[in-house]
């Protein structure tokens, strides 16, 4: 017999701008990582973001999960704190104390079996005083050295089956999912082991960005793209990632990292795939991921000796960003000061499939830059032949950006006024602002409203995670076998490294500049 429940709330509402579909079913979410900088930073608010809107059923508890002692009241003040910056002028104190008054903290040892029991019996408590019908969000914000200790006492706890009829269990786990190939399809088993792959949210947030998502419509919503979308028109695509912010306080974390696992493995492959991937039959979690595990598989390997050809990596030295005069990532607290650890990578790749026959893809990701900018540029081929002689026309170019000034613009040749036939490039823009005036929602609220839904589209499955590790061990290799790098080559506040630019001069092309 199934408990499902309906709220008594309207499927989908739109308040000040802010559209979502209201899970229908009240539930617990479970934040292992409570304490840490990626809750208190992005999930906190997300989750209270998500609340104030009436996104969340109104029946909803959250329990955060750490090994730091603390009770409730001084969770909740630390997740007060943490949800201010959302609240700004005007906040609504009622609402902020309603959502506080459904959170409380739960001290335990990720390893230690009668933490899980306790968790057992509170969650019991809760799905009794919350009537959450026995849903389940277990949210792994940890050390991902954590991750498959988490899931196996989840199991062993019995927390991993769905509680009763009609109710659900599931799991966000956090990138990165794994260091490289070997590691992720191990992790992957472990998971698999306890849950069902139907229960497993691999989160990547760049998947929850609404211009992630508008690329998507933009492709397969409109006729007039398309048809183009190819070999026949397109020159080459560049995927650019860039920070202007260095490793920040993470360097524990980006020291075994590295941009190639941090960036490059997931959101700038995930760009890659929605780009490049067919049209799904339909929009839903199946024939997505379908698509996208396809473009995976077609994307040609780095065979060793490409290595060294193909992908460039960089680590900022001092510098200076936007007028402030910053230190080298050697000289950042916690790095060690012969590090060998890159903050940029650009590489080529090409995609073996009818569509992309021959079409490069360049990508490329690095912190401390000129510029902050995420974009994706779809270069197209000159016209084919020029009539208008003396003039040098630039190719068309599509740009998408992703962030921060978020919008699409197509850059065309017109005439210039007067006698001459002077061709000057121009541009036709779209910007989300202007267009919808909200700014957009943030992705991890997004993307845990989807889950709640039960809706694992902009999620990865455990194949694609694999396919993505298995394009980048090749380079993790060859980089370990080889000598040390000459780091740093490029100054913070630069646009990298010079070795970049000649990948695309040595094929006659250039990046656009940052
Ligand atoms: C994270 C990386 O996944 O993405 C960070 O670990 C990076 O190093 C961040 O700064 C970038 O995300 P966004 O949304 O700020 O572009």
């Amino acid at each position: 017999m199934s408990t499902r429940t309906t709220v008594d709330v309207p499927e989908s509402i739109r308040t000040d701008g802010y559209y979502c579909e209201v899970p229908h079913e009240p539930c617990a979410v479970v934040m292992f990582g409570a304490s840490g900088d990626l809750a208190k930073r992005k999930l906190l608010p997300a989750l209270y973001d998500l609340a104030v809107h009436a996104c969340l059923a109104p029946r909803f508890r959250l329990l955060g999960f750490a090994r730091t002692p603390m009770g409730d009241e001084q969770f909740r003040s630390a997740t007060s704190e943490a949800i201010a910056k959302k609240d700004g002028p005007g906040a609504d104190e009622g609402k902020r104390q309603n959502f506080l008054s459904q959170t409380g903290y739960f001290a335990g040892d990720y390893d230690d079996p009668g933490s899980y029991r306790r968790l057992a019996q509170r969650l019991d408590e809760l799905d009794g005083e919350g009537r959450l019908n026995g849903n389940r969000l277990f949210y792994l914000a940890t050390p991902p050295e954590v991750y498959a200790h988490i899931v196996e006492q989840l199991g062993a706890a019995g927390l991993a089956k769905p509680v009763r009829d009609g109710s659900w269990t599931r799991v966000i786990i956090e990138k990165p999912f794994g260091r490289d190939g070997a590691s992720a399809r191990a992790l992957n088993a472990r998971v698999l082991s306890v849950f069902d792959e139907s229960q497993v949210y691999r989160i990547d947030h760049y998947l929850g960005k609404e211009t992630v998502q508008n690329l998507l419509v933009f492709r397969f919503g409109n006729g007039i793209f398309e048809p183009l979308w190819n070999r026949n028109y397109i020159d080459h695509i560049q995927i650019t990632a860039a920070e202007s912010l260095g490793v920040e306080r993470r360097a524990a974390f980006y020291e075994s990292a590295g941009t190639l696992r941090d960036m490059i493995q997931s959101h700038v492959l995930q760009l890659t795939s929605l780009v490049s991937m067919e049209s799904p039959a339909t929009f839903d979690a199946t024939a997505v991921r379908n698509e996208k595990i396809k473009i995976l598989q077609s994307i040609r390997p780095l065979q060793p000796e490409m290595v060294w050809k193909s992908v460039v990596r960089g680590q900022y030295g001092a510098g200076s960003v936007q007028g402030t005069a910053v230190p080298g990532y050697r000289q950042e607290p916690g790095v060690k000061p012969d590090s060998a650890t890159e903050t940029f990578v650009a590489l080529k790749l090409l995609v073996d499939n009818w569509r992309w026959s021959g079409v490069p893809f360049y990508l490329r990701s690095g912190k401390r830059l000129a510029r902050p900018g995420t974009e994706i540029a779809i270069r197209f081929k000159q016209a084919p032949h020029m009539v208008f002689q003396g003039n040098n026309v630039e190719p068309n170019s599509l740009v998408l950006n992703i962030q921060p000034d978020e919008g699409i613009s197509l850059s065309f040749g017109a005439k210039a006024p007067g006698g001459q036939m002077e061709i000057r490039p121009v541009t036709m823009d779209f910007r989300y602002r202007q267009a919808f005036g909200a700014g957009s929602r943030e992705a991890y609220a997004t993307l845990i409203n989807d889950c709640i839904r039960g809706d694992a589209t902009l999620f990865d499955r455990a194949d694609s995670v694999e396919a993505a590790w298995s394009l980048v061990d090749p380079v993790l290799k060859a980089w370990e076998a080889g000598a040390s790098p000459p780091f740093p080559n490029y100054p913070a506040g630069s646009q990298g490294p010079h070795a970049a630019d000649d990948l695309l001069a040595s094929e006659g092309r250039r990046w656009r500049p940052l």
